[in-house]
């Protein structure tokens, strides 16, 4: 590509997860130009990284209320009810189609879908695939679906493409991004994309913090991009830490090997060093109570007991059973020299899920015109203050749907018109980190944003971030600029939000957990919170 090379589409989706490729298929042949863009290539996202599985309601033993209750209880009072009814009534239908489109899921000897129970739900209703790598085989049918289909019209696709900024009109309409194509040297894989919609599905922040099942490529690109653009932004506090994770030692970071709940479904239980089940007494569901509840606990049992970690004990599941149920999850832990079926596996809570996100009303539609977002970067009110598990996969699907369908009858109906973007002043060598600053911003956020927080290790967190802000103004502009450079001052924006609200929120809530504020707070904080970047850029 030329220096500043300029493309143009109907739509642009920026992501390859659940929620980016399932937006594209709809939109296919309902509009003419689709344009999808992804960091690396179509696969390496989180979805593929999805373990446990997809929740719906499956079973005549289920219902639709029940799914509604669990999700709410999860969510703390801070759900929004008619976006949960929503996901959940037509969740259903959209996990059918998406095994007519070619998903394969487990299914029993008669031929009836395999469903399972994660922490939180009171039914099984998790649907999964390969045993546990269910999500790796929902990207696998939605690429298939798009190789099939990349016939006239078919889905342009850019892949190793990082979107760097959203382009608006002079009515501040969003109607472009701007791309980083990775590979093609400092600056000469810089150009931009014209739509009349831009489709924000880039997945979650996790590399905010030193330690996350994200893989490395999460780094809150289309969050932060929205942020800049002055889009509304809610929940951001509420980060959602997997109670079990394996503990490879003190020391270890970046993307770290995930136990699905779903081990815990099928009768794992949690121990302590001594050996005592601590779950039990703790909340009626034990060890498969709320993720937000068994993180808790373990950090509460970690600190009485003076440990970084405790165990997880699947070994009466037996050999057979376990390499059959979870085959990736034995198969890693086995190569990093732990055997689940005879070892006790040494679990601590780490990042895994952003409940907050752009927000966004039940279309997908964003706080500004012509930008929507869709699975984990948004906030669509579907999970409150704790995602209930496996709810993931399935709001990324239905809410894809609902954008699909929303930019298609717009789109017909002449909304949204081709417009030109404003040109902006090129400020960005004050505002971006070299890209080996990531390491600083992630010790900054795991130490004082992280699992448990207060009002002190907040305020140093924000010190610290702020004083590699400024430390960005100082540092040799040619260094800077590449897509490393943007992946960290992007986590670094995200990270200065996050501390932000967290400090606000004076209450423990959820995934959000404030040691100088142990309680729930129903009178002054049952509500969502909104947030948006003030003109001077702060
Ligand atoms: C898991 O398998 O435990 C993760 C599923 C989820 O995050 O929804």
């Amino acid at each position: 590509r030329e220096p500043g090379w300029t493309t143009t589409a109907d739509v642009i989706v920026v992501g390859s997860g659940i929620a980016g490729l399932t937006t594209a298929l709809r939109l296919r042949r309902r509009v003419d130009r689709v344009l999808l863009v992804t960091k690396t290539v179509l696969d390496e996202g989180s979805t593929a990284w999805a373990q446990g599985g997809i929740a719906a309601v499956m079973s005549p033993e289920d219902s639709a209320a029940e799914h509604v209750h669990d999700t709410l209880v999860a969510g703390v009072g801070l759900c929004d009810v008619e976006a949960v009814e929503t996901l959940v009534r037509e969740g259903t239908d959209a996990v059918w189609d998406l095994i007519a489109l070619g998903a394969e899921f487990d299914r029993g000897d008669t031929g009836q879908i395999s469903l399972t129970r994660e922490g939180g739900h009171h039914r099984d209703r998790i649907l999964h695939a390969g045993g546990d790598a269910t999500g790796r085989e929902i990207s696998r049918a939605l690429i298939a679906a798009l190789r099939r289909v990349n016939d006239d019209p078919g889905i342009e696709v850019i892949e190793h493409a990082l979107v760097v900024d959203l382009l608006t009109d002079a009515r501040s309409r969003v109607c472009g991004v701007t791309l980083h194509v990775i590979g093609e040297g400092q600056n000469d894989g810089v150009g931009a994309a014209h739509a009349r919609a831009v489709v924000l599905a880039t997945g979650g922040l996790g590399q905010i913090y030193a330690s996350t099942t994200n893989p490395p490529v999460a780094t809150g690109d289309g969050m932060a991009a929205a942020l800049r653009a002055g889009a509304v932004l809610g929940d951001l506090e509420f980060v959602q830490f997997h109670p079990t994770v394996l503990w490879l030692g003190e020391g270890s970071r970046g993307q770290q090997p995930l136990i699905s709940e779903a081990v815990r479904g099928e009768g794992a239980f949690l121990v302590d060093g001594a050996g005592e089940r601590f779950m039990q007494g703790q909340h009626p569901l034990a060890d498969l109570a709320p993720r937000d509840v068994v993180a808790r606990a373990i950090i509460r049992r970690m600190r009485e007991t003076g440990t970084d970690h405790v165990y997880l004990d699947c070994r009466h599941l037996g050999a057979a059973f376990l390499e059959q149920r979870f085959p990736s999850i034995v198969e890693r832990c086995r190569g990093l020299g732990f055997d689940p079926a005879t070892d006790l596996l040494p679990v601590a809570p780490a990042q895994h899920y952003a409940s907050g996100g752009v927000r966004t009303d039940l279309r997908g539609r964003t706080s500004l015109e012509g930008l929507y977002a869709c699975g984990e970067t948004s906030c669509t009110g579907v999970h409150g203050a704790n995602r209930l598990a496996s709810n993931s996969l399935l709001e990324g699907l239905v809410f894809a749907r609902r954008i699909a369908d929303d930019l298609t009858a717009r789109l017909a109906a002449g909304e949204l018109p081709p417009s030109s973007p404003v040109d902006v002043v090129d400020d960005a060598d004050r505002a971006l980190v070299r890209g080996r600053r990531r390491l600083e911003v992630q010790r900054a956020m795991t130490a004082g944003a992280g699992t448990v927080r207060s009002a002190a290790s907040l305020d140093r967190t924000e010190t610290a971030l702020a004083a590699l802000a400024r430390t960005g103004a100082d540092e040799d502009a040619a260094k800077k600029g590449g897509p490393k450079s943007w992946e960290t001052t992007n986590l670094l924006h995200l990270g200065r939000a996050l501390t932000h609200v967290a400090r606000l929120r004076e209450e423990t809530r959820g995934g959000h957990v404030r040691e100088d504020f142990p309680d729930r707070d129903d009178a002054r904080y049952l509500h969502h919170t909104w947030l948006r970047r003030s003109g001077d850029g702060e």
